[in-house]
């Protein structure tokens, strides 16, 4: 999918995936990530996501990283900070306290200007790419973070039905893209809700990925 795509959602205010309020399934199943206070959470397209506060809140350190300024902007905004704003290489990094987030491309962002991360949550990341793209960002997240835990949530649906974004990524898909480096659990599955269930009737997913 190409970036213009996305500029174009986020300039025309076609945001329908951002909710107003932190993910009920982030907040239910994120404390299965084990992790203790003070962990930095890899939040990989992150838009202007309120989750981000959310793991703020539970004491955790979050970096992200976002194509489109207008997302970044208004997520500082909306949590009436001031961000610092730097230069690194091809991409930008606002930061405020514990929140750092890289305005660019995933695919430009490297280990090294990302630094070490204890766990990664993809809501909307994975199922926002098209299946062409999708091996690409998987094998490069798991070499990006050095597989670190992941709690993933994704659709699975019939493609005929609708088509993406949100794409339907079935657990054979998540095992073919996960599967080397990962232990796959599904926590839940639950009937799709929302702008999606007005055209398609399936399932979204939450996956725990835990370090082989
Ligand atoms: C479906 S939205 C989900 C946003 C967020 N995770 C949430 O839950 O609200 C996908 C986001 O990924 C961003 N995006 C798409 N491709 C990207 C890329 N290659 N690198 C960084 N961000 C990207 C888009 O601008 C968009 O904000």
């Amino acid at each position: 999918m190409d970036p213009s795509f996305w500029h174009e959602r986020w300039t025309a205010r076609r945001i329908g995936f951002h909710e107003e309020k932190p993910n009920d399934l982030l907040m239910k199943h994120f404390a299965r990530l084990d992790l203790s206070a003070g962990s930095r959470v890899f939040v990989p397209l992150c838009g202007k996501s309120r989750d981000l506060g959310w793991l703020l809140e539970q004491g955790f350190r979050v970096v992200g990283i976002e194509l489109s300024p207008i997302a970044v902007e208004e997520l500082f905004t909306e949590l009436g900070v001031k961000p610092v704003i730097e230069e690194h290489g091809p991409l930008k990094l606002y930061s405020y306290e514990d929140l750092f987030v890289f305005v660019g491309d995933v695919f430009e962002l490297m280990m090294d200007r990302l630094g070490p991360v204890d766990a990664v949550y993809d809501r909307a990341a994975l199922v926002a790419l098209p299946e062409t793209m999708r091996k690409a960002y998987a094998a490069h997240l798991t070499r990006l973070t050095g597989a670190a835990p992941q709690l993933l949530i994704s659709f699975d649906y019939d493609q005929t039905m609708a088509d993406g974004p949100p794409f339907s990524v079935p657990r054979s898909e998540i095992g073919k893209l996960y599967g080397e480096a990962y232990e796959i659990e599904r926590l839940e599955s639950i009937a799709i809700t929302g702008n999606l269930a007005r055209r398609c009737t399936g399932s979204e997913e939450v996956w725990l990925l835990s370090r082989r």
